[in-house]
């Protein structure tokens, strides 16, 4: 850590969520519905649905590729971000979730934004087109992170954005033993990342740490 860093703590993470502009209504009840249907509350948090819609708008992004839809929170969110013609292509391999997803992108108001891409990442992504997009979200299963990354650096453009969530491997980064399975993929993807000369990325501690990079 610099001499002039703050470590960041559970208090910081409420002030920033208490001074981030409030989550609407519709993607509040589209959180309670899931919740219902047994679809597990994994999405992103509002604070960093607004770190995402602030950076798709800084880079003017058009074209968004996600890998991991669940519920849709993330993809109507970042779908707001983008100028009229904008589109997100969201991949999920989960029958469950693509349904509840796409019946509430119908309802949303970003609905002519956003494409539900069914199958696995490693499927689906070759079939887009290279440097098809300006943006990129990788949360999906992070064992496939390092082949997603490959795929992003063919599929946007020079300049795109890349943004990977679950950084913090669900706050198990340092446990020696940790419980999720998930934990060393994450770790090796971090290296992974960090070691490549193609991207400029970092890691933002908001939520459970998210990459933020541009490709070169
Ligand atoms: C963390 S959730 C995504 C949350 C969503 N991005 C949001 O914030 O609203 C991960 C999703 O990835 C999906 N998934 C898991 N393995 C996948 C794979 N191989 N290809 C595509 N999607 C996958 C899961 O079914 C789940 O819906």
């Amino acid at each position: 850590m610099s001499e002039s860093s703050t470590p960041v703590t559970a208090e910081h993470f409420r002030y920033i969520a208490a001074h981030t502009q409030p989550e609407d209504p519709f993607l509040a009840e589209l959180k309670r519905e899931a919740s219902a249907a047994g679809i597990p509350a994994i999405w992103i948090s509002p604070e960093q649905a607004s770190l995402m819609q602030i950076l798709l708008k800084l880079c003017k992004a058009r074209e968004v590729i996600e890998v991991g839809t669940l519920a849709g929170y993330s993809a109507i969110a970042m779908a707001r971000a983008l100028p009229d013609g904008g589109r997100v292509r969201t991949v999920e391999l989960s029958d469950k979730h693509a349904d509840f997803a796409e019946r509430w992108i119908a309802r949303s108001d970003v609905a002519d934004r956003i494409e539900v891409h069914r199958g696995s990442g490693a499927d689906v992504l070759p079939t887009f087109a290279d440097a098809s997009a300006d943006a990129a979200f990788l949360d999906a299963d992070k064992e496939n992170y390092a082949l997603y990354l490959d795929q992003t650096r063919r599929t946007i453009r020079p300049g795109g954005l890349i943004m990977v969530d679950n950084a913090f491997a669900f706050g198990q980064l340092f446990d020696e033993h940790p419980t999720d399975p998930e934990t060393p993929a994450v770790r090796c993807f971090n290296e992974y990342i960090s070691q490549a000369t193609w991207v400029q990325s970092i890691i933002v501690p908001l939520g459970d740490g998210c990459w933020v990079g541009v490709k070169s």
